[in-house]
């Protein structure tokens, strides 16, 4: 293609984004996030301070992406490390990034189980907070929190693993949340949280509510509990999918297809909220030594085929499906993942090598992207045909 064609192709990309991209944005039509929005397709990472402090994250986060999650910096425990004490920075700081660099932002999380204060489980731990204090608390966590950045998230990831990973499935009693406050609290959480933000869209996010545990356990919990909701007239907007995916286990592309079509026939949007593709990497030699460590650049290492297919499995599952309005992936470089310290020997989950090169994941959403407004139609000439200069051999 030449530099004209070039041109005008990146500026009907841009065209197709609307206002969608901000006029900073990247005139790059190859990105992530120009060619997701040639189909309202945003394309996300969970990003942390160091995405945003070092220049080389910096500039991939800025111009590969059209929406952010950060990673922790919205939890209970960062934002209020001392009751009544707040740490505000990062999340400032992440929101504000976003939006100088045209980005949309999820929310996440404002109740799950982990990464709560000290203060407070202790607190209920030693008695000293009751159940009816413990509930007021989350109230005006929630309520703190969404009328903070009222007008400025997408979505909010009201609701993160509340669900069992057993078959059947269902909402775990044991809980934190559950077993001090019961089942109620999840319509309430939604509710404080839309009174604070009506604009956001509400979400409830979780890890194999997409069948990728085979069974479709976890989905039929997920399904039966957004739907009891929207019975009961809760404000739930969407399911987010979290897509954390491992070689060991199998994945069924089809059946998530399936599953999200099922919560958007509930009239939910659906988003893959944070997508990664874990394998073993760590091997030893007789001596035990590590050989390959979870973070090694070697393209023959990094570059795995199964990877890549799995991540594509899940695009085209989101771009199946109308309502599947954003794909994120959890952190964008194997030096940065979450992967290498949670699963000892496995690594290489995402789509940058340490060197922060594009691997050939990265590439295999690229592809896919750049197909999601649909192949070019062939006339039936087929070969005889021409088509500008790439046609014109004869
Ligand atoms: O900030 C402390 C640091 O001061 C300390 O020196 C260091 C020592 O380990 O720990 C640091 O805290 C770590 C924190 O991330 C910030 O980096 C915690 O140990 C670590 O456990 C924590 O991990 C986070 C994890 O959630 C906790 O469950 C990951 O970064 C974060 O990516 C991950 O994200 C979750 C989603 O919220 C929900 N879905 C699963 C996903 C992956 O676990």
């Amino acid at each position: 293609m030449n530099v004209r064609l070039m041109a005008a192709a990146a500026a009907s990309v841009l065209a197709l984004a609307g206002t969608a991209i901000a006029a900073d944005a990247p005139t790059s039509a190859s990105t992530l996030r120009a060619l997701g929005a040639q189909i309202h397709l945003r394309i996300g990472t969970a990003a942390v301070p160091s995405d945003l402090s070092d220049p080389a994250l910096s500039q991939i986060t800025a111009d590969q992406f059209s929406v952010l999650t950060p990673g922790n910096e919205m939890k209970w425990q960062v934002v209020e490390p001392q009751q009544g004490n707040f740490n505000w920075t990062g999340a400032d700081n992440l929101v504000n990034f976003a939006e100088e660099h045209g980005e949309l932002v999820r929310g996440h999380t404002l109740v799950w189980h982990n990464q709560l204060p000290n203060w407070l489980t202790q607190g209920v731990t030693n008695g000293t907070i009751s159940d009816s204090q413990l509930r007021d608390l989350l109230h005006q966590h929630i309520t703190t929190e969404v009328s903070r950045y009222r007008g400025r998230i997408w979505q909010w990831d009201v609701l993160n693993e509340m669900l069992a990973d057993a078959n059947p499935s269902q909402v775990k009693p044991t809980d934190f949340w559950i077993s001090h406050l019961g089942v109620g609290i999840i319509a309430d959480a939604f509710r404080w949280a839309h009174a604070a933000d009506p604009e956001a869209l509400l979400c409830y996010n979780d890890y194999n509510i997409a069948g990728e545990d085979g069974s479709n356990a976890k989905f039929n919990a997920a399904f039966a509990l957004v739907r009891d909701l929207l019975a009961q007239k809760v404000p739930i907007d969407c399911v987010g999918d979290q897509g954390h995916l491992d070689l060991q286990y199998g994945f069924n592309p089809v059946l998530m297809t399936e599953d999200l079509h099922a919560y958007a026939k509930l009239g939910l949007k659906v988003a893959i909220t944070e997508a990664d593709v874990r394998m073993f990497v760590e091997t030893t030699d007789s001596n035990q030594t590590p050989i390959v460590s979870p973070t090694d650049p070697t393209p023959n290492h990094t570059a795995n085929p199964a990877a890549s297919d799995w991540f594509i499995g899940m695009l085209q599952s989101c771009l199946a499906v109308k309502a599947c309005i954003s794909f994120t992936v959890w952190g964008f470089a194997d030096a940065e993942s979450w992967v290498p310290g949670a699963f000892r020997g496995e690594g290489n989950a995402t789509i940058y090598d340490v060197n922060l090169n594009p691997k050939p994941q990265y590439t295999a959403l690229q592809q896919t992207l750049s197909l999601a407004p649909g192949a070019p139609r062939r006339s039936r000439g087929g070969d005889r045909d021409r088509e500008g200069d790439e046609g014109d051999r004869d």
